[in-house]
């Protein structure tokens, strides 16, 4: 994942270039349009969050309109508007989820990462942030972790110290 900066120019790589026109091919001419949402997914995966110069890029390579971008960037949770960790750990905190101890796990990642919410660790591994119903509600408390969205369910502190744990090892091992 490249590391992109509040600012920074972003010009996309030959080989995002390819993926894109490799998309766009998928659907009709005139409707590239359609191509928006997935073309955003690559991009946060290489980048790790939806700078406004990269929307502003897929808005230039889709003859979009900015605003375009931004209004789904805005509209889904998935999209990050500022920089993240690699890891974003998205805990539900919907009434079910609360009702099972989500609070108590959200406080534990909270000191465990020693960053609040939306904030990114010193290494650059980790951010969290509570959210509304991740559709797991009889296994709570949950929380996923994108790009690929993998659940861990039924959450104890204990779990997410090992979650934790294992994440920071594969990324040593690396
Ligand atoms: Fe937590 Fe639905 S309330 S997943």
């Amino acid at each position: 994942m490249l590391k992109v900066t509040e600012n920074q120019e972003v010009n996309f790589s030959e080989e995002m270039l390819a993926q894109f026109g490799e998309i766009v091919s998928h659907y009709p001419e005139g409707r590239e349009k359609s191509a928006l949402l997935p073309i955003m997914h690559l991009v946060q995966k290489e980048y790790g969050w939806m700078s406004v110069n990269a929307m502003d890029k897929i808005a230039e390579y889709l003859n979009l309109q900015s605003i375009e971008v931004y209004e789904v960037a805005t509209f889904y949770t998935m999209f990050h508007l500022s920089p993240k960790g690699k890891y974003v750990l998205d805990i539900c905190r919907t009434g079910p989820c609360c009702l099972v101890g989500a609070e108590k796990i959200m406080e534990h990642i909270e000191k465990t990462l020693g960053v609040k919410e939306g904030e990114v660790t010193e290494d650059g591994l980790f951010s969290w942030r509570g959210v509304e119903c991740i559709a797991a509600c009889g296994f709570g408390p949950v929380l996923q972790i994108g790009p690929e969205y993998t659940f861990y369910e039924n959450l104890t502190v204990e779990k997410v110290d090992q979650l934790i744990a294992e994440l920071r090892k594969k990324e040593q091992e690396k």
